[in-house]
């Protein structure tokens, strides 16, 4: 039989709609299945995605569908729920997006879904282990975008500071997607030169002094986008796409995603953003960094903001 596959999106808000596109863009996955409660706003992305189809890479299937389609869906991605407003912060949406979870997943898993989750709704490290055991599922098979898109801003950030390519810029943000995130800095290297050399080698252009600065833009960044248009869903998207590509093209790509730690990093029964390599089953690995002494307290303090907001909306 020929594999089709087939990716189910819930919510087709701004997030889910513009992850949509991606796919179509990118020509990652063969079937696209849009959910939402808004039912005409989901047929009306249909409609326009489907008109697009004579420009796509490669064609596709795409339709308005219900939960039964989950039941052959390889990825079933949610990107349902409040978003942050302005002055809100994402921890804030925990309680009102966890209840719309249950309901959710229940939905997906009465359809015997058995393919892989990825969550993107945020509080998302929280919502991610809500969905992990309201599923049931392998913990592998349950993926938050954690922070998929903060390394990406922290690499283009540096990519701007030092005027080079971001794809020579490798930087990592672990933790919690959100205000308690943290810059691996002893891993930070441009072309494999550790930041700190390469500073070291510009001491007229560059200095230590600015990476402080350049982590809190990464980190504030989707309030100042927030204050201009009033969501984010472009980086957010393209991070899911990325995402998305990894596991239906089996890539063992390593990524900074909201994993299932069972003792990595010295936390048990949590998810968390670190680096991980992911495939076609989903979190192959979680790589765990050499941190330095501040950055295992950064860290630590972070889990225990997702340990204590996952306490105040679960069970
Ligand atoms: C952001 C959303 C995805 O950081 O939390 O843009």
């Amino acid at each position: 039989m020929e594999v089709r596959n087939r990716v189910v999106i819930i919510g087709t808000g701004a997030v889910g709609s513009s992850y949509a596109y991606g796919l179509l863009n990118q020509g990652v996955a063969d079937e696209l299945v849009l959910i939402d409660l808004n039912e005409e706003k989901a047929e009306g992305d249909v409609m326009d995605l489907n008109h697009g189809l004579a420009f796509a890479p490669s064609s596709k299937k795409i339709w308005r569908g219900t939960y039964s389609d989950c039941k052959d869906a390889d990825i079933v991605v949610i990107t349902a729920g409040a978003n942050q407003m302005p002055g809100e912060t994402r921890l804030d949406l925990a309680e009102k997006n966890a209840g719309v979870f249950k309901k959710i997943v229940n939905a997906v898993m009465e359809h015997s879904f058995d393919g892989i989750f990825i969550v993107a709704t945020n509080p998302v490290d929280v919502l991610t282990y809500v969905t992990w055991k309201y599923s049931g599922l392998p913990s592998e098979r349950v993926i938050g975008s954690g922070t998929i898109l903060d390394t990406a801003r922290l690499r283009y950030q540096l990519s701007e500071y030092f005027d080079i390519d971001a794809r020579n810029v490798h930087a990592y943000i672990i933790g919690e997607h959100g205000d308690s995130e943290l810059p691996v800095w002893s891993h930070a290297n441009v072309g494999g030169i550790s930041v700190d050399h390469y500073i070291q080698q510009h001491k007229d252009l560059y200095s230590k002094e600015d990476l402080e600065p350049i982590f809190h833009k990464v980190r504030d960044a989707a309030y100042h986008i927030i204050e201009r248009k009033g969501a984010t869903h472009y980086g957010i998207a393209m991070g899911l796409v990325r995402l998305t590509k990894a596991i239906l093209h089996n890539e063992n790509a390593l990524v900074t995603v909201s994993a299932y730690l069972n003792g990595h990093y010295n936390q048990k029964d949590i998810y968390a953003g670190v680096p991980a390599v992911v495939s076609r089953k989903g979190i192959k690995e979680i790589v765990e960094l050499n941190l330095s002494d501040g950055e295992q307290k950064q860290f630590r303090d972070s889990a225990a903001v997702i340990r204590n907001t996952v306490e105040s909306v679960y069970p």
